[in-house]
């Protein structure tokens, strides 16, 4: 096992400000950083994200504001900034494409490959799509729209240079299978769908050379190509450098070289499913070509739909993820987002959903538990946490006790595979159990029948439950879990207001 983690989201374009599908990236690839840090230890885990801030998008944001594409970046860069410290994001660094040693090293990196002979001038005509910065190949296209956004494509001839993607087909394809085979690199690209879709794409259309420059009377606002003034980095070569230039150099030989990528390190870039092409096709080639190794896993996560529709400014249906984290809570909107859909696939965003999880998981399930042992040790110890010493459990105890003791090595695995509602559910098993004991034990008659060595060891078990789900939950939900620890203190409790005071409905 690597004993080092480092993981990366996808860095934002900053043509305007960020929403829920932003904040899901973050959240998830924040939850596997605390929990790696717990496990690995807070100096063996690296947290990167950060904000794309050249091509045409943005030039063209800044254009229509009126302002100097610096000074417009540099204003967008605030709110992603502040968003992260208002989730309680806990990212290591922040890169931005505009940054020295982000130039610095995609010069490099781009001089490597051509003189290396991977790069190549030609002349290039084809339909472009300007706000996804595509092009497309004549094959995907009908009536000239892009195939993405469906917007009219433009047809443009000009002498660009290019990547030869081509050159490395067969080498991705059998790299992408022998990962496969290997134990622990089984998940490249992640989930199984995505593998498989990219495999499949690979394997049944030829990869066109990648064009990796603008002419720079198109697009000015990007960084120059090493080898032509005439040119200006394409987006997509310049942003998916971020992951090594953020975290390491080339040194006088070409080598690159990083303390964050390296065989001791478990690489993992967190993306949603619409850039899975650029991260699983063209960053491996890249990466390839520089003689730099491949990261551990790419995983494509699934997007957030409202009412089935997908968000966007023209359909006035952005969600803002400040509103949602002041309305319910930083933890509520982390947990609804991890909890209520599996990673990999779409999920329907709506408030309603987010107010059921609340009254029900969060509320009825893990208040309910945390408040009625907090209550019973008050009311039975003058709330000094009771000792453990040799008390003997019940069959159902004993059952919970085997519950809470599985628990880590089985969230371990599950988290392996970034499935944070399935680990979620698990630790909901164990949480679920022990209110179920409650249930049936009824404590009230132990303290009835004065069977005190009885009632003792039951709360005792609840006690341990709640500590063992709070530290596997800290990294869902670090808020929660530390109000939690600090209310069942060591020896004694500090009880206070329900975590989750119930959200009433209005009843149809
Ligand atoms: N700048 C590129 C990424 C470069 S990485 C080297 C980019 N930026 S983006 O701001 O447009 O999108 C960033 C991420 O947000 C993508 O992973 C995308 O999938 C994600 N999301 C955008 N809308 C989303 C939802 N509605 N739901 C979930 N994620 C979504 O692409």
């Amino acid at each position: 096992m690597a004993s080092k983690f480092y993981i990366t989201t996808p860095i934002y374009y900053v043509n305007a400000p960020p929403h829920i599908g932003h904040s899901y990236t973050n959240i998830a690839a924040d939850t596997l950083a605390r929990y790696n840090r717990q496990i690995l230890g807070k100096e063996n885990v690296r947290f990167l994200t950060g904000t794309d801030e050249h091509g045409q998008k943005i030039k063209k944001a800044a254009d229509e504001a009126k302002v100097s594409v610096l000074e417009f970046v540099d204003k967008v860069v605030v709110q992603f900034k502040d968003l992260w410290s208002k989730l309680e994001i806990s990212n290591d660094d922040f890169i931005r494409t505009t940054q020295d040693r982000h130039i610095k090293t995609v010069r490099q990196a781009l001089k490597i490959v051509y003189e290396k002979g991977d790069i190549y001038e030609d002349k290039y005509e084809g339909w472009y799509c300007t706000p996804c910065e595509t092009f497309w190949p004549k094959t995907q296209i009908t009536d000239h729209l892009c195939p993405d956004c469906h917007r009219g494509l433009e047809k443009i001839s000009e002498t660009n240079f290019f990547f030869k993607l081509s050159k490395y087909q067969d080498w991705l394809i059998k790299y992408i299978k022998d990962t496969d085979k290997n134990p622990e690199r089984i998940y490249y690209i992640q989930p199984a769908s995505r593998r498989n879709e990219v495999l499949g794409f690979l394997e049944n259309n030829k990869l066109e050379d990648l064009c990796i420059s603008r002419p720079v009377e198109r697009l000015s606002w990007g960084i120059p190509l090493p080898f032509s003034s005439k040119h200006v980095t394409y987006v997509w070569f310049d942003a998916l450098i971020n992951y090594i230039s953020a975290v390491g150099e080339f040194d006088a030989q070409n080598i690159y070289r990083s303390t964050w990528w390296d065989k001791d390190v478990k690489v993992v870039h967190l993306v949603g499913k619409d850039i899975l092409r650029h991260h699983a096709v063209y960053w491996p080639i890249m990466l390839e070509a520089l003689g730099i190794r491949q990261p551990d896993t790419i995983f494509a996560h699934g997007w957030w739909m409202i009412d089935q529709d997908k968000m966007s400014k023209s359909r006035g249906n952005v969600v803002n993820p400040v509103e949602m984290a002041d309305k319910f809570g930083i933890d509520v909107y982390r947990y609804f987002l991890l909890r209520d859909v599996p990673f990999g696939l779409d999920g329907n965003f709506s408030e309603a959903s987010i107010v059921k999880r609340f009254n029900g998981d969060l509320a009825n399930d893990l208040g309910n538990l945390v408040y009625r042992t907090l209550t019973m040790i008050e009311k039975y110890y003058q709330g000094v946490v009771p000792d453990r010493n040799n008390l003997e459990l019940d069959k159902q105890g004993l059952n919970i006790e085997e519950s809470i003791k599985a628990m880590p090595e089985e969230v371990n695995s599950i988290l392996t595979s970034s499935n944070f509602s399935l680990a979620l559910e698990r630790i909901w098993d164990s949480i679920n159990m022990a209110n179920k004991y409650v249930e049936e034990t009824k404590p009230w008659n132990l303290a009835k029948d004065n069977k005190t060595n009885e009632l003792k060891a039951f709360i005792r078990l609840l006690v341990d439950v709640i500590r063992a789900v709070s530290v596997q939950l800290y990294p869902f939900m670090p808020k929660t879990a530390k109000s939690i620890i600090l209310q069942l203190g060591e020896k004694e409790i500090k009880k206070g207001e329900p975590l989750f005071p119930r959200i009433e409905t209005k009843k149809k």
